[in-house]
């Protein structure tokens, strides 16, 4: 993950029947913005997940313009370890992957500043946010005029905030609790990805699903602070800002953040 947070939180316990349903779950994931509906309502239904998952995120943020990109509001945390204790004790799990849906990550702010920008980059197409953590790039996408948005998460709480987070732009982006990695993001013209570059593991699987994307002719840009595991050889840089970041997530108040453009 990017630098930080570095600490693993401790183990909390779970009020019975109340944790949302997060990575790795066996469920389908909350009803987000692009579920088919609210369906039934009892406790441990996906749309009491959803409510749930939702209320923890409403909680534990405040929306606030993100520093790069203030066109955009977000429902912001303070600070990763708290949080990260506070969702694990939510859910009742520990070694659960870092809240990154409450930070707007350097990578995802380079984006969204590149599109807000260049609008002619994404309006009227079709675009995907990849691994869009708060949906901030998505969010920016669809105030440029895209003709649709899909932000894909793997993380339950990333879902419930993208929708959070769309609503409180004017914005409709669709969020999709799935692994889309295995694919090449069709039907989508453009696909972004903000500071995906973090793992190798994680890297290893992104590449090829760009790749796959570009192949069939989308439009492929990333943001990066320079991670370690992005692979520079296959991009041109389109863009470079110094982007202001929260201070526990790296190790200065400032990254370069660059947009790359895939080119095969
Ligand atoms: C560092 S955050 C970046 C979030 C956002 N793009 C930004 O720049 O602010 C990385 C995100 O990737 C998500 N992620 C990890 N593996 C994923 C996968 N296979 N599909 C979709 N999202 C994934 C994580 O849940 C996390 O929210």
């Amino acid at each position: 993950m990017p630098t930080a947070p570095t600490a693993a939180p401790a183990t909390g316990s779970a009020p019975a029947g109340s944790a949302p349903t997060g990575p790795g779950s066996d469920g389908p994931g909350p009803a987000g913005p692009g579920s088919d509906g609210p369906g039934p309502a009892g406790p441990g239904s996906d749309r009491a997940v959803a409510v749930a998952a939702e209320e923890f995120v409403r909680a534990q943020t405040a929306i606030g313009a993100v520093p790069f990109v203030p066109e955009v509001r977000l429902h912001l945390a303070e600070e990763a370890i708290g949080l990260w204790e506070r969702t694990e004790s939510a859910k009742g799990e520990i070694g659960l992957p870092p809240p990154f849906w409450g930070f707007a990550w350097a990578g995802g702010q380079a984006v969204a500043r590149y599109v807000l920008d260049h609008p002619e980059a994404v309006a009227d197409r079709t675009v995907l946010d990849l691994a869009a953590g708060s949906g901030l790039v998505g969010i920016a996408c669809a105030l440029r005029g895209a003709a649709s948005v899909t932000a894909a998460e793997i993380d339950a709480y990333a879902v419930a905030a993208i929708g959070l987070n769309a609503a409180a732009n004017g914005v409709a982006v669709e969020a999709r609790c799935a692994d889309l990695l295995p694919g090449d993001g069709s039907p989508a013209e453009v696909v972004l990805a903000g500071d995906v570059f973090y793992e190798r593991a994680m890297a290893d699987r992104v590449l090829p699903f760009l790749r796959r994307a570009r192949a069939r002719g989308a439009l492929v840009l990333v943001g990066d602070p320079g991670r370690a595991y992005l692979p520079r050889e296959h991009f041109t840089e389109v863009a470079s800002y110094r982007v202001p970041v929260v201070a526990d997530l790296e190790d200065a108040p400032e990254k370069t953040s660059v947009v790359w453009r895939l080119d095969g």
